[in-house]
């Protein structure tokens, strides 16, 4: 095939607005493009012919791994047989359909109906205006505040990237909007207390939000927002018992909850469902990414029983819901989504996110844990994460500008390795392909323990 790598490279440069890049340095050609060819299993190869064994799954998405050939068949079919029809006043695929009752039999106990839409910031917009659709319908109209973490990850939308608890999301884009409050984020690590167990810094996290609620009124605040696991905030597992804790507060003042599940939702955590992990209780659960393992646009939001009944009622009065996308229910996403979650269960990896995951974690602990500027090593199912600190012993932070994650990072992808370096804080995080297996996740522990010792050894 022609060599277009320059060509394309200059076109990049010139012309492609790239989402969270620094819009000056690559545009001025200081920082590399990499242009992604194809993708088998765990590995991608770029134009250049470097393969990288892609240990962060794309964004945490490409869950079955690339080059599944059952599901391109499956997009290619349904793009020949019917391309699109739209999902308005009742009309349906059987892709659609059919695949809205494959995830009610995976989805945990008391939910509906499924709502789809494209990203996972669509599905946390459509969260937020049935939220408060609910809250008129019953006659709250008061009844409006969502609460978020700091930390929290929701999308990048106004709403949604308001809900998001990062400041680069934040900073000069005016937000984040009223009606969107933030509590602590359940970082155990980096809890202001270290005195405190888990268990007693999961009943602050909760009692700071029972002040929250009651400062702002009970009658004001509609619902909270978290992912079972943080994210992109940095990948940190809730501590012990804070869940329950968490869910006791909302329980006691009539507050929904939403569970983000965009990113571990149908396996990462070695279970279906986050929530089922966690023994949370939501309302509305935000499924994306993992649903077609990202073979094609598509997000959703799972609707339970009880809101589901006031949805209804509120048709009943008002009339048809006033919220649609063009694309929602697309069929030939749908239709991915379908082969995708088949093909989970074929290859049994809900199991494997699970036990190698395990394997992985614990690998990666001892390969690294001990180093001098490791001060954590967490994770949970096939996600995890390693953040570093100048002082291990009084856990003091490096400064941003040193910039030692995506150092870290770096290093890593020169190995032939992708970790990600988290937006905030030093933290390089891990969320493999579910396929991963034991061979491929001792490569990227060995290659992580290397790309670590080197950049602390230049330092
Ligand atoms: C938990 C969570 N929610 C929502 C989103 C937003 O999804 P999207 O980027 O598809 O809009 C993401 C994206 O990473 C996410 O991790």
């Amino acid at each position: 095939m022609l060599d277009r790598s320059n060509e394309l490279t200059a076109w990049d440069r010139d012309h492609f607005f790239h989402p969270s890049t620094h819009m000056g340095t690559h545009a001025r050609g200081e920082s590399p493009t990499r242009v992604i060819d194809s993708g088998e299993g765990v590995y991608i190869t770029d134009k250049a012919g470097r393969t990288s064994l892609d240990a962060f799954a794309g964004l945490y998405c490409v869950n079955v791994g690339y080059g599944r050939q059952k599901i391109a068949d499956a997009i290619a079919e349904q793009a020949k047989s019917l391309a699109y029809y739209h999902a308005y006043v009742g009309h349906g695929t059987e892709a659609s359909i059919t695949l809205a009752k494959m995830i009610i039999d995976r989805a945990p106990a008391g939910m509906s109906r499924v709502y789809f839409g494209m990203s996972g910031s669509d599905a946390n917009e459509t969260n937020i205006k049935l939220i408060w659709y609910y809250n008129n319908v019953l006659g709250r109209p008061e009844k409006k505040k969502i609460i978020s973490r700091w930390r929290g990850y929701h999308g990048s939308g106004i709403m949604t990237g308001s809900l998001t608890g990062l400041e680069l999301f934040h900073n000069a884009f005016d937000l984040p909007r009223a009606p969107i409050l933030h509590t602590e984020a359940p970082y155990y690590f980096r809890r202001e207390d270290r005195s405190m167990s888990e268990e007693q810094f999961s009943q602050a996290c909760a009692d700071k939000l029972e002040e929250m609620i009651l400062a702002e009124g009970p009658e004001t605040v509609a619902a909270f927002i978290g992912e079972p696991i943080l994210g992109t905030g940095g990948i940190v597992p809730p501590p012990a018992g804070y869940w329950a804790k968490i869910q006791a507060v909302l329980d006691k003042y009539d507050v929904l909850l939403v569970a983000d599940e965009v990113v571990t939702g149908f396996g990462r955590l070695g279970t279906m469902f986050g929530s089922d992990h966690y023994g949370m209780k939501p309302d509305l659960i935000t499924i994306a990414k993992g649903l077609t393992s990202a073979y094609a646009p598509l997000s959703g939001v799972i609707v339970g029983e009880k809101m589901w009944n006031v949805l209804v009622q509120g048709s009943d009065k008002l009339g048809a819901l006033g919220h649609g996308w063009t694309y929602s229910a697309h069929p030939i996403c749908a239709a991915a989504g379908i082969a995708n979650l088949e093909l989970i269960d074929e290859m049994d990896l809900v199991t494997n996110a699970g036990e190698t995951g395990a394997y992985f974690r614990a690998e990666l602990a001892k390969a690294v844990g001990g180093h001098a500027h490791v001060g954590d090593v967490r994770g949970n199912g096939m996600i995890a994460a390693v953040e570093f600190v100048a002082d291990k012993d009084d856990r003091v932070f490096f400064d941003a500008s040193k910039k030692i994650g995506p150092q870290v990072a770096a290093a890593l992808g020169e190995r032939g390795v992708i970790g990600r370096a988290m937006p905030q804080g030093d933290i390089l995080g891990f969320a493999p392909p579910l396929c991963l297996t034991r061979e491929e996740a001792d490569i990227v522990v060995s290659k992580a323990a290397e790309a670590i010792d080197s950049v602390f050894a230049s330092l």
